[in-house]
This record gives structure tokens, sequence and C-alpha cells, in this order.
């Protein structure tokens, strides 16, 4: 039987634990709370956890001295199971002589004598229970403390469903918030999705260092562009930015694209020349199609990140470079190491942080985003008013696989608004929405008859294939395929397909 007046207890519950919004500091004080008015000894809550799971949980367990009580298994289980499984209070006035629980270990082992325990029912679901006890004697707790306890829960319970959803929400709107703040550090970077957002906080938190960062991703998901967020969100961003494409050059050529040579250092050397690095000291480095290297330059590159040196080609003399490197492939790099086509040691040095960018079928939701943003931009550039997409056409633009990814996003929709009739002065019926009539989207999906091959085998398939529909028409292949034709090249000259005749 309570001492003090419980039901004066029973409202300063309410004011107090409806003003507490955070759910440990709520738990202590709804267990220091009942404890007290009970005049209970120890006490401890049990918990579901918030995702409504099975399993429960003790989120605090106090003594009378307001501290917290280390393990729960001192505590009576025995009678908290049976109050979840029954979903009843429990009173036990003398537990080690009460039949229900006699022989029960923790009643034994840790003398409990009164025991008292409800469960905590929000809209007559079970989300907990409150134990107390006391080791003091038999008689402790009454019926008046059972029904002190009952009204006490329900009190308790709606406390902490309120508490609950607060810091739910609490932590919705800092995401919100956050993902805010990303969009205004990196307005040239579009996207909501989880996986965009996640790549923006990497960015903000890498920019500042010097770490190398290996970029990869399918062509058309935007390594560049984050490689250049990169360098302009960082102290480096007063220097240069120099991004180098080094699929396409020979193992000469990139050598002394990347190291610079002296004049006479080979047939075309007519003057001495700072390389990329020269150039790029204090800034940065992007070196694109990275998993093309030959393995002779990825020594030497090694080198040089190991050292911080290069030495041009045909001189002896070394030269100090500080530059961020970043690099970007779509291949699978660490596929390259394994096959041997790529040096371990240099791949370690190269993906000190690594960003996979996802391709846009996995991240759809950014679709109608991305595609506003291009249609505002093409409009603009090419002086149209056009207001939107039909339903039609976002529907198509959102089923659609984008094999190309972003870049095919953005050329499909400058395509639709070059295509895109004015709208014509005093007469209805001109354009002010994009129709689904304007894309060409019905390039067949590759898995029709190519799933289950190696990429590489349909990549060559797609660029033979499409050579033979454009006639050998290396520049229309290339703009169908979305690649560069710089890049068609390098891959037809690598099978072995020599220049257009
Ligand atoms: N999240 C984005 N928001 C706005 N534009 C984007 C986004 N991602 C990519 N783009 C645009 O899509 C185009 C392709 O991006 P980018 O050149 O960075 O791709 P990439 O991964 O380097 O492609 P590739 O492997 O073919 O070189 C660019 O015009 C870029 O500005
Ligand atoms: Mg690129």
């Amino acid at each position: 039987m309570p001492s003090q007046n419980p039901y004066q207890a029973l409202l300063s519950i309410s004011e107090q634990i409806n003003a507490v919004h955070d759910t440990s500091t709520l738990f202590d004080r709804i267990m220091d709370i009942a404890m007290e008015a009970l005049k209970a000894e120890r006490g401890f809550i049990l918990l579901k956890s918030p995702g409504g799971q099975a399993e429960f949980e003790a989120v605090t367990a106090r003594n009378i001295s307001k501290e917290t009580i280390s393990s729960i298994r001192e505590l009576s289980s025995s009678v908290v199971n049976q109050v979840l499984e029954k979903e009843e209070p429990v009173l036990t006035m003398d537990a080690q002589a009460d039949q229900r629980f006699s022989g029960a270990e923790s009643v034994l082992l840790q003398n409990i004598r009164s025991v008292v325990c409800t469960p905590l029912l929000r809209q007559n679901k079970l989300i907990g229970a409150i134990y107390m006890d006391n080791r003091a004697g038999a008689g402790h707790f009454d019926e008046e403390s059972l029904r002190f306890l009952q009204a006490f829960a329900g009190q308790a319970a709606i406390a902490i469903e309120n508490a609950r959803l607060f810091e739910k929400l609490q932590s919705e709107n800092q995401r919100l918030k956050q993902q805010i703040s990303l969009s205004s550090i990196f307005p040239e970077i579009i996207g909501k999705s989880a996986p965009i957002v996640h790549i923006l906080e990497m960015v903000r938190d890498v920019a500042g260092s010097t770490a190398t960062v290996l970029i990869e991703g399918e062509s058309g998901t935007g390594k560049e562009l984050v490689a250049r967020a990169l360098h302009y969100h960082s102290p480096r961003k007063e220097n240069l930015f120099i991004p180098i494409f080094c699929g396409s050059l020979s193992e000469n050529l990139l050598e002394s694209e990347l190291f610079g040579h002296k004049k006479g250092a080979f047939t075309g050397a007519i003057e001495n020349k700072a390389g990329l690095f020269e150039q790029a000291h204090q800034g940065t480095l992007f070196l694109d199609e990275i998993a093309d290297i030959n393995k002779n330059t990825q020594t030497k590159l090694l080198r040089v990140l190991q050292e911080g040196e290069i030495k041009r080609v045909g001189e002896t003399a070394i030269r100090k470079v500080d530059v961020r490197i970043i690099s970007a492939t779509n291949k699978d790099l660490w596929q390259e190491v394994q096959a041997g086509n790529f040096r371990e040691d240099l791949y370690y040095r190269l993906n000190v942080i690594n960003i996979k960018m996802p391709p846009l079928r996995e991240r759809k939701d950014d679709i109608p985003l991305l595609a506003e943003h291009f249609l505002q931009k093409f409009a603009v550039q090419n002086k149209k008013k056009i207001s939107g997409f039909t339903a039609e056409a976002l529907e198509l633009l959102k089923s659609y696989h984008w094999p190309g990814n972003i870049r095919e996003l953005e050329n499909s929709i400058e395509r639709a608004v070059i295509l895109a009739r004015e709208p014509i002065p005093d007469k209805l019926g001109g354009i002010r929405q994009i129709p689904a009539g304007l894309f060409n989207l019905h390039r067949p999906r590759p898995e029709a008859d190519l799933a289950g091959k190696p990429l590489h085998e349909i990549e060559k398939y797609a660029i033979l294939k499409t050579l033979e529909l454009t006639g050998n028409n290396r520049t229309k292949t290339a703009q169908i395929l979305d690649v560069s034709r710089r890049w068609l090249q390098y891959r037809l000259k690598e099978w072995g397909i020599g220049e257009e005749q």
C-alpha cells in the first residue's frame, strides 16, 4: 500500500512525463516516480522495440537510490513472463510462498518477497511491462498498489508512445534538413533518393581531405560530376581540376601527357613540356577510365602516389608535386585486379575512398526531378516555353530502364525539347507539355537475348550491332549508345577494328 497519496503521484506524472520528449530520460523518470509512490526497492520497464518485433527489452532498471541496475536477471523474470504472456497484472504479497512462482530461480536467489507487475497497453496492444519488487518483507504491496500501478501504466504508455513518435519525427526532420542543406551545397547534383543523398554526404565529408577517391559506376551515372564536386568543394578549388581520359591514349602518349617530357625525348618532342601532374600542382587530377591504363604506366603512377614525385619523360631530375588524385572507371576495378590486369598495390593507393555511383534504374525516384531539371535547362537554351511533361510522358520516363543512365536521360530530353513545337499564340493546342511521343526510347532491352552473358560481351554486341544499323557511322553509333566518339574509337581499336573507311 503506497504510503503517500498515490493519486498525487498520478497527477504529477502526467505533468512531468508529458514534458519529457527524450525516451531514455522518460523511462528513468517513469520508473523513479512509480518506485517512489509505491516505496518499491527496485523496478524496471520492459518494452517491445519500436519496430514492433516480438522481442522485449529492458529499457531501464533502477534501484531505490535511483541507480541503474546492470543485470535484470537479478529481478524476477518468471513474474514478468507471466504478465507478458497473459497480458494481465500480477501481484504477489509473498513470492517465496506463492505457488505460482515456487521454484523460480530469481525469486529464490534474490529473496524477492513482494512483486507487482503490470502490462503496458496502448489501445489494447501490449507494448511492454512495468515491474517492481521488494526484498524487505512480505505484504509490501497490496491491491491498491496494483490499481495505482495500472492507472500509472496507462499514463506511462501514452507518454512513451508520444516520446517515441517525437523522436521519430525529430530524426525525420533532421534527415530532411540535411537533405536541404546538401542540395544547397551541391545544387548541380540533382537527386533526393537515399543512394544519392549518401553520395552527397560522402562528397561533403571527404572533399576537404587529400585522400585519393575512386569513383566506380556505369557510363553516364555522374562520375565526372562527382569528381568535379570533390574538387570545387575542397581547399584546392582555386587551383586546377584537370581531367584526363586515360583509355584512349597509347602508353607513350599517356606518360608524356601525365609526366611531361624533355625536348628530344622522342620524335615529336620538339620542346620541353610540363605534364598534367605539374600543371595540376595543388589542384586535382582526374584520371578517367583508370582501368584501361597499361601495366608500365600503372607502375609509374604507383611511384608518383608513393613518393609525390615525378620525372618528365627523358629527364632524370625529380620534381615534387602536390596533386590530389581522383580516378573513375565504369569497370569493376577489383575484378580487374583479380583478373591480373591491374596492380593490386596501385588499386589500394587509388581506392582510399570508394564512391559507387548507382545506375539510374536503381534510383527511379529521382527521374521526375532530373527530367524537370533538364527540361528547364534545355527550354531556356532553346528559348521555348514548356511547362512540363504529360502524365504519360513522365510514366514512360519512369518505366524505361535507362542503360545510358543520366546522360541518356539528359540527351533524350534535349532531343524532345528541340522537337517540341512552339505553342501557337492565340490558338489552343500548342505544346506546353512534352508528350510521350517525342521520346524515342524503344531500344531493345539487352536482357531480351543477352541476359546471363558477361557484360563485356553485351557491350561488344551492342556496339557492333549499332554500327551495323548505322551503316558503320561511328559518330551516329556513339550518339545512339550515349558514349563519346573517343570512347567508341578506343573500344574498336582494342578489338582490332581499324579506322573508319
Ligand atoms: N545527379 C545529377 N544531377 C544532374 N546532372 C547529372 C547528374 N548526374 C549526372 N548528370 C549529368 O549527366 C551527364 C553525365 O554525367 P558524367 O559525365 O559525370 O557521367 P560519367 O559517369 O562520367 O559517364 P562516363 O562513364 O560515360 O564518362 C553530365 O551531363 C552530367 O552533368
Ligand atoms: Mg565520365
